[in-house]
């Protein structure tokens, strides 16, 4: 089965139809049940243990107590303003300088993906973004027919000294950087601070706006990661959100935008989404407040622990010439295969020992990418299963390279 079978009788539908109909699940899927007990390292959702259930369903209730019929009408286009006051403290607490007039509540932050791809990009115009990176702004991003240029990343981030040249090299200057700075999905890579001040003057060089994702910032193991780009240049749109922090079904995020941008980004999400989400963000702040530090302590503390417990098993499992980035935060670990086995081909042969991922080429437009690696998430599975699926998966490449 390929990635992009839809048929839908209708021969004269828009370009951009093309790619809704290319799907990285359609291709996974078909494997997950060649094993009765397949262990799969491809789900970046945070653990159910971390969903803080009880508070939302007291916050709900606290806040649905004090809703009335005019919070029920159309309004609060920004967002609920206790909720944009809330974020700009404890922003302002992280050392980010910003206030609530500069903050927008989003859909997630792949809503503020969209509006940021809303406003800066005509078909053709010249993105750039990782490679590899998140499948989702890729899906995002495809929508509106950029033309990609993917910089490759080493331990350190994106690589300047490849982006410079490759830019130079297209003749042609970017509108829009999409990076993910803090351990990166699918990577699991953070930007060094010395890359993230020449990224910012390459975008004042070339009068680009920056798309700064932070779902995982608040999520180090180690120590915290350097300053946000936002902190270093007005260029950047700043997306922040609840969904890795408290959960995703939530669906509330937040865009920091430049003052000159919110009219239009406010027009922008009008047009999709008429005014924002009034009941979940009355519930949210009253979840958040008084309780999201403790909650995301815990919760590094928390995944540290699977984080170790990948790093760890992948020092026993792996075959020698295996290689994986170590990731100091988030929720992903990258593993480069040794040539000539691809990830793709890895997967059945996977499946049958148990194990599932992501494969690495679905991290580049069209799936086209780079093959050699995988993704594995470490944030939803146990301890115990994450040493298990490790071991499976160093079994499986050693079976899959004996078939080579
Ligand atoms: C880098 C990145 N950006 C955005 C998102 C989507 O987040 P949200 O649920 O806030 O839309 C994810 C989710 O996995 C992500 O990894």
């Amino acid at each position: 089965m390929t990635e992009t079978q839809v048929q839908t009788g209708f021969g004269r539908m828009a370009r951009r139809a093309e790619s809704f109909a290319r799907s990285p699940w359609t291709f996974i899927d078909q494997f997950l049940d060649l094993h009765e007990d397949l262990i799969y390292f491809g789900n970046g959702a945070p653990a159910a243990e971390r969903y803080p259930v009880a508070r939302l369903r007291e916050a709900a209730a606290a806040s649905w107590q004090a809703i009335d019929a005019s919070a029920l009408d159309y309004g609060e286009l920004k967002g609920y303003r206790p909720l944009r006051n809330w974020i700009a403290a404890r922003m302002v607490e992280q050392g980010f300088a910003v206030t609530p007039e500069q903050i927008m509540i989003t859909f997630g932050s792949q809503q503020g993906i969209d509006i940021a791809c809303r406003l800066f990009l005509n078909p053709g115009d010249l993105l750039i973004a990782e490679g590899p990176t998140y499948i989702g702004a890729l899906q995002a991003f495809d929508a509106y027919e950029p033309e990609y240029m993917q910089i490759p990343i080493d331990s350190e981030g994106i690589q300047i000294d490849l982006l410079r040249a490759g830019v130079e090299r297209s003749g042609r200057t970017p509108k829009l950087i999409y990076v993910i700075p803090n351990f990166q999905n699918p990577t699991g890579v953070t930007m060094s601070e010395e890359r993230r001040r020449a990224l910012v003057d390459l975008a004042e060089e070339w009068d680009a706006a920056i798309v700064e994702d932070d779902p995982y910032g608040e999520f180090w193991y180690d120590v915290p990661p350097p300053a946000q780009l936002r902190k270093l240049s007005g260029r950047v749109i700043y997306l922040g959100t609840f969904s890795k922090t408290i959960a995703p079904g939530l669906r509330v995020g937040w865009m920091v935008l430049p003052e000159q941008l919110m009219p239009l980004a406010l027009m922008a999400k009008e047009a999709s989404e008429v005014c924002s989400v009034r009941t979940v963000t009355r519930t949210v702040h009253a979840a958040a407040n008084g309780f999201l530090d403790q909650h995301v302590e815990e919760s590094r503390l928390f995944y540290g622990r699977r984080r170790a417990a990948m790093l760890d098993a992948l020092a026993e499992y792996m075959p020698d010439d295996v290689r994986w980035t170590e990731p100091g935060g988030g929720f992903f670990g990258w593993v480069t295969l040794p040539a000539p086995l691809t990830a793709s081909e890895l997967l059945p042969v996977a499946a049958r020992h148990g194990v599932g991922f992501l494969p690495g080429r679905f991290f580049y437009p069209a799936a086209m990418g780079d093959d050699r690696a995988l993704r594995l998430s470490f944030s939803v599975l146990s301890e115990d299963r994450i040493r298990e699926g490790v071991r499976r998966l160093g079994d499986a490449i050693r079976s899959a390279q004996s078939l080579q």
